[in-house]
């Protein structure tokens, strides 16, 4: 929905990636420094960042050397537009270089947690204590300052830890506020943004909550919208803008694929269905039976998620049948979804058609319509509760399109599902109910909380003895990790009475389990999900 950034972009600054791995946490500090910003590639026309009209620009670390032939540069007119620029690490040699400064390689890589002394009077380090912590990660350094620099902020090894020309608005620092280690990074960036920029601060979930209400009744009048609703954050957040802005000319499909975790679907139903708090047409499709059946004897990981995700297709696609041609079908594509994709370019579109495994193929609708498209995750949970969407659908762990499919290891069949479903709940209940203990406790989150734990069923059987019975049942695998980024992730330590208590009660509760085994494996090589 470009017309929604259109609408809030009045006070915008720009974060310009050179390739940098932490391009996109840059725009999470700066939006929490209630700023509206974009990423944008290097590439990008000047032309285009003028039509922008950008209160500031932000340019991001990269693992180019600027120095080198055809490494990733920008245009010198850049910084004589009249708008602030802050380069950041690569962005800070880059404008050092572009500007008239030397950069050069240095004898050994700065890298790590560094002490960093900076001057107060910069506007940029308002506030900041004089000496603090920051995080350096270069080897290329700034050797000689480009004409009306001043340095502002030094490390024992590194002379330009960060350099100012105030006049024209251009502030370079070498290592990264972004990143939490620099203990006082977010009021550097807060600095630039609110007071070198003069950013007011308006980006604010609950005005874009209102914003994009109005938006959407604009641009959808009195046509009808189609969403699939899964009951994961994403979707759950758009059904519920689209409600509040369109009500009954939303329909939501909710595919119950038999798959889902323990009463999952019946808490999607209460609360988005008929005596729920929003107003929309909602359709629960039960298509257990059918994905069962489909399922049967398949064991090959990828052929059971192909089989998933195409039987999604088909009962979607039967659904919008009956319901006829719409006039959008809205999707709950993330800012990180379109930023991956390809910069906001064409391809943005492409990922979000693969997110519904290629729903716009089988389905009648005239338009897309995103409304989360220039939200994080963060804020998209933080527009659910404007929303006033239950915290428990807001802050659900992340859970596989595929579902359970993917957490029984071989053939699907209900009663597998029943097991794990089973085990997974009593499994979750332990670890929460030791998780908020602890914080009552202690006041903090406990150091072991993981960010995603689950039970799966293993397909192996062994020999057990319940009572005086020989038993031969399936062994439950509990899973716990604790993970930035989803990418590489740890096993969290859970406390052992924790474990213990877990085990004897899926033991004893679960019908069919004689084993619990706790997967410590880490992800690489481990990933999270068994299949
Ligand atoms: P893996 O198993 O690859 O999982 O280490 C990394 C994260 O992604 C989730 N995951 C999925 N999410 N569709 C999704 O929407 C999928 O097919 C899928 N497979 C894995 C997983 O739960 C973990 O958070």
């Amino acid at each position: 929905m470009g017309d929604v950034r259109g609408e809030l972009s009045r006070e915008k600054v720009l974060v310009i990636d050179f390739g940098g791995q932490y391009n996109q946490l840059v725009a999470r500090r700066v939006r929490e420094c209630n700023v509206y910003c974009e990423i944008y590639s290097y590439k990008t026309d000047l032309e285009k960042i003028k039509a922008m009209n950008p209160k500031g620009i932000i340019l991001t670390g990269g693992p180019s050397s600027c120095y080198e032939e055809g490494a990733a540069t920008y245009s010198p007119e850049l910084f004589s537009l009249g708008v602030p620029v802050l380069g950041l690490c690569y962005g800070a040699q880059l404008m050092s270089h572009v500007l008239g400064g030397k950069v050069e390689r240095a004898s050994a890589r700065e890298y790590g947690k560094t002490e960093v002394d900076v001057d107060v009077t910069s506007p940029l380090f308002a506030n900041v204590t004089p000496h603090t912590t920051c995080w350096m990660s270069h080897f290329d350094y700034i050797s000689k300052l480009a004409p009306g620099f001043r340095v502002v902020a030094t490390t024992a090894n590194c002379p330009v830890a960060a350099a100012e020309c105030r006049e024209k608005g251009l502030y370079a620092i070498q290592f990264h506020p972004e990143v939490l280690h620099t203990a006082e990074g977010s009021k550097m960036l807060y600095n630039f943004v609110r007071n070198v920029c003069g950013c007011a601060g308006t980006w604010r979930m609950d005005s874009f909550v209102e914003n994009t209400v109005r938006e959407i009744r604009e641009k959808v009048g009195d046509g009808k919208v189609l969403l699939a609703l899964s009951g994961g954050v994403d979707s759950s957040v758009a059904a519920g803008l689209l409600s509040r802005a369109i009500g009954k000319q939303l329909t939501c499909v909710f595919v119950d694929h038999g798959l889902l975790r323990k009463n999952e679907g019946d808490e999607v139903e209460s609360v988005f269905g008929e005596g729920g708090q929003f107003d929309l047409n909602f359709i629960r499709v039960n298509a257990q039976q059918r994905y069962y059946v489909k399922l049967a004897g398949v064991t090959e990981p990828e052929r059971k998620r192909k089989i998933i995700g195409e039987e999604f297709i088909r009962v979607f696609e039967e659904e919008a049948k009956k319901i006829g041609a719409v006039d959008f079908l809205a999707q709950g594509t993330i800012y990180p979804d379109v930023v991956e994709s390809g910069l906001g370019g064409e391809s943005a579109v492409i990922k979000s058609h693969h997110n519904v495994g290629g729903l716009p193929d089988f389905v009648d609708f005239k338009e897309i319509i995103e409304p989360l498209r220039s939200l994080f995750k963060d804020e998209v949970r933080q527009a659910g509760l404007e929303l006033g969407i239950p915290e428990k659908l807001v802050f659900r762990q992340p859970f596989p399109g595929p579902g359970l499919g993917v957490r029984i290891i071989g053939d699907v069949t209900a009663e597998k599902v029943r097991i794990v479903q089973d085990a997974d709940a009593i499994y979750r209940e332990e670890v929460d109910k030791a998780a908020a203990a602890y914080k009552k406790e202690y006041g903090k989150d406990a150091p072991w909380l993981p960010n995603q734990y689950f039970a799966a069923l293993t397909n192996m059987r062994s020999v057990g003895v319940m009572g005086d019975e020989r038993t031969y049942d399936y062994a439950i695998a509990l899973r716990a990790v604790q993970t930035v980024d989803f990418m590489t992730a740890e096993c969290s330590c859970l406390p052992w009475d924790v474990l213990q208590t877990t085990m004897s009660r899926i033991i004893n509760e679960v019908r069919g389990v004689n084993r619990v085994l706790y997967d410590i494996s880490s992800k690489p090589p481990g990933t999270i999900e068994f299949e």
